[in-house]
């Protein structure tokens, strides 16, 4: 494609036409000039392609693989597994002539309440991150396209068209842009798509901030930038500000009369739509216009990979007594409509049409039979029903294990709304407390988008997180609670114990249309941590059928600069009789913190997911640089570190933490620092030649001669204008003063 000669060639009408959708998932084509158009569907867990319309929930989308939501295959901490889906879901893009999948959804659990929390990978960025670029790589290296989303600050679905997030700059460089930043410039998505809300007053979809300043200029994205669907505002300032398709579209849209009109009148310089007119064109070589050969996909190896996924990922969060793995000779209920009818996605955009589905109660049977009881129903269990509750009291008192499958039904959580708390449907904490009166082994299966409260948590003895568990989710829960699977997911979230503990309870849904973050960078175990809060089960939690050891942590440096990196070995040992998989998780936190930040105990910097045989050990070697270190400088708009001790701390979780290091890193950017009349003398003792001025006023301010050797607690906080004014210095001017500073300081 020559596209400077094609944009040449193009008429006013037909480069706004090229800016927005021909209908729902199309781009507009451009016959004359062979620019076909190129089709977009919905993922991220799966393609949704549907052959036309949208909006209408009758409409069902064509059959493809349903993996686990990002909520569960998160939990697998496996950048090669998740690329593995990428690619899979990239094949079945090529088999439908999809050339974009929109996904993958990186905005970050704020709160437990976001109703698209399924959707997402987790609370802290750095995973979220990870997980994304796994899943590009993955999905692109077939030659499909895709659509990081919704950028940004999209963390609520309550007045998702209109509300404004306020968000400061130091805490969206680093919670809430870090995936979209690291995907940009290391994953090179085709598409970025704005998001439906404001940000610091804006609509994401006409931020000249996000779409041009930040996204461009700074991180060079190439790609192009849509709107979420039915997002735009002004269509021209979107454009201005970088906007370059909206969708969906239809054959003759206003938006594009106003382009048209605005290039007319003067108002729009026709050199901008150019700039989105190339990039829609570039994109199209990239990803379209291939005509693609319908190479069909294997959907077994498909099937046999959601299996794979969901098994990796599922968290097994309790397993005090040893209840679990079950003996196939026990005599086993299964409870609850879930092991019939799993919850094995979310609702909205990223619902997928499964090529099957496996159920619990179908799976269980290659080992054993089990007898079933429906203990309450789906759609109507607010309240607990007495019949269906007898009914699976009795199976318990006779069976010697129960398992019961409850969690969020579908009306609870979705994408278009929130959740109003967190609690599991009242009928089935009633059931599950009655049925653990009868019977001391009860083990719990939960499905669910998001955390739930469990009030009934001490009297169950096992607890599995299958979360939503995409198509082969039955197989899953089986092969891990009869043990032929050994659990190794980890938790990609935090779990309160309250909803109230969540750092942004007080804030979250706003008000009015306005959503404030107030709690700045304390998202998720960053704030537990800080708060020495107790939680349900902590960030980076989960289970095994066996046990690991970690030893001989050793760091190839204790000092360094910031421009170098370090490496740092632990050797990991599987100290059980069983293989299974282990997740390293290195965190990183300021040894001693102290005034001139504040920031998290500690984040999570790295982690490495190990496969063990019984009695194995491996050397887990990980690199860290200087963006380990470092925290978001809003005066240099950069990262920087503090010169500083820090811990390097190895976890089987956040909070179990099986070894620690020190290591001293040396700043090598000093930020300019100027001291003035109402400089504090603690933040003066900072400074380079504070010695020799210090030492100059003690000996020349009587009211200061001890403040060298015996200072009150007071004197840190004075400021030199104080002593001045005291009289105590000189009779000299304020500008006078200034003028010494000047010299014996700055
Ligand atoms: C969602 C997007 C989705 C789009 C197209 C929107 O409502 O927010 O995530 O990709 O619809 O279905």
């Amino acid at each position: 494609m020559d596209i400077n000669e094609i944009i040449s060639q193009m008429t006013l009408e037909e480069k706004a036409g090229l800016c927005s959708g021909v209908n729902s998932w199309e781009t507009k084509p451009v016959e004359k000039l062979g620019v076909t158009s190129i089709m977009m569907c919905d993922g991220p867990h799966g393609l949704r392609k549907i052959a036309s319309g949208f909006g209408d929930p009758n409409l069902k989308s064509n059959p493809a693989t349903c993996f686990p939501p990002a909520v569960l295959s998160a939990c697998s901490f496996d950048r090669e597994l998740i690329g593995e889906i990428g690619a899979a879901i990239g094949d079945e893009c090529v088999f439908e002539n999809v050339s974009v999948l929109l996904g993958p959804g990186v905005n970050i659990k704020r709160s437990p309440l976001c109703g698209r929390n399924f959707e997402y990978p987790s609370e802290d960025p750095y995973l979220s991150g990870e997980f994304a670029k796994a899943f590009i790589d993955g999905v692109q290296s077939k030659g499909v396209g895709t659509c990081i989303k919704h950028f940004a600050a999209n963390e609520q679905e309550t007045r998702r068209f209109s509300s404004d997030s306020r968000v400061d700059e130091r805490t969206l460089h680093e919670i809430y842009f870090p995936p979209f930043k690291k995907v940009v410039e290391e994953a090179q998505p085709t598409m970025i798509m704005s998001s439906y809300n404001k940000l610091n007053g804006d609509y994401t979809s006409e931020s000249q901030y996000l779409l041009t300043e930040i996204l461009r200029d700074r991180w060079a994205f190439d790609g192009v930038a849509v709107s979420d669907w039915g997002a735009v505002n002004h269509r021209i300032k979107g454009l201005v500000a970088g906007l370059d398709l909206e969708m969906p579209g239809s054959a003759e849209p206003l938006n594009d009369k106003f382009i048209i009109e605005a290039v007319r009148s003067g108002a729009l310089p026709e050199s901008t739509l150019d700039i989105a007119v190339e990039r829609i064109l570039k994109l199209i070589e990239r990803v379209g216009n291939k005509k693609k050969e319908s190479a069909p996909f294997d959907a077994d190896k498909h099937n046999s990979l959601a299996l794979r996924v969901a098994t990796e990922s599922m968290v097994l969060l309790k397993n005090d007594k040893g209840l679990l793995p079950l003996n196939e000779k026990a005599k086993i209920v299964f409870i609850g409509e879930f092991a019939k009818t799993p919850r094995y996605q979310g609702a909205g955009s990223s619902d997928v049409n499964p090529l099957s589905i496996t159920c619990a109660l179908d799976a269980v049977m290659k080992y054993t039979n089990v007898s079933y009881c429906k203990g309450y129903d789906t759609n109507n269990c607010d309240e607990p029903d007495a019949v269906l509750q007898a009914e699976a009291v009795s199976a318990a008192k006779v069976a010697d294990v129960c398992v019961l499958f409850v969690g969020l039904p579908p009306a609870y959580e979705s994408e278009g709304f929130d959740r109003k708390h967190m609690h599991l449907p009242q009928g089935q904490n009633s059931l599950i407390e009655a049925v653990a009166k009868e019977n001391p082994n009860v083990v719990v299966v939960l499905h669910n988008g998001s955390p739930i409260e469990m009030p009934w948590i001490d009297s169950v003895g096992s607890l599995l997180e299958a979360y939503l568990g995409g198509q082969a989710c039955g197989g899953a829960i089986i092969d891990i609670l009869f043990g032929k699977a050994n659990p190794c997911g980890k938790l990609a979230e935090s779990f309160p114990l309250k909803l109230s503990d969540n750092p942004s309870y007080l804030f979250y849904f706003g008000e009015r249309d306005l959503a404030e973050y107030r709690e700045g960078v304390f998202v998720g175990y960053r704030y537990y941590d800080a708060k020495k809060m107790d939680v349900l089960f902590p960030f980076g939690h989960g289970l095994s059928y066996t046990s690991y050891e970690y030893s001989n942590l050793r760091l190839s440096k204790t000092e360094i600069d910031d421009t170098e990196t370090v490496t740092i070995q632990v050797d990991v040992t599987n100290i059980g009789t069983i293989a299974g998989k282990e997740i390293v998780q290195l965190y990183v936190g300021q040894k001693e913190k102290d005034d001139r930040l504040i920031r998290a105990d500690k984040e999570l910097k790295e982690f490495a997911k190990v496969s063990l045989g019984a009695g194995e050990t491996k050397t887990v070697v990980f690199t860290l640089d200087k963006y380990a270190f470092a925290y978001y400088n809003t005066e240099i708009s950069d990262w920087h570190v503090l010169s500083a001790e820090y811990e390097i701390i190895l976890g089987r979780s956040s909070r179990d933490i099986a070894a620690t290091a020190e290591i001293v890193v040396n700043s090598t950017v000093q930020i300019p620092f100027r001291a003035d009349v109402n400089t504090t003398i603690r933040d003066i003792r900072r400074m380079e030649r504070s010695e020799p001025f210090l030492k100059w006023l003690a000996e020349t301010v009587p009211f200061c001669a001890k403040i060298n050797d015996d200072p009150e607690p007071y004197v840190p906080e004075m400021v030199l204008r104080q002593l001045w004014l005291m009289g105590m210095m000189t009779e000299k001017s304020l500008d006078e003063v200034q003028k010494t500073i000047d010299e014996k300081l700055n």
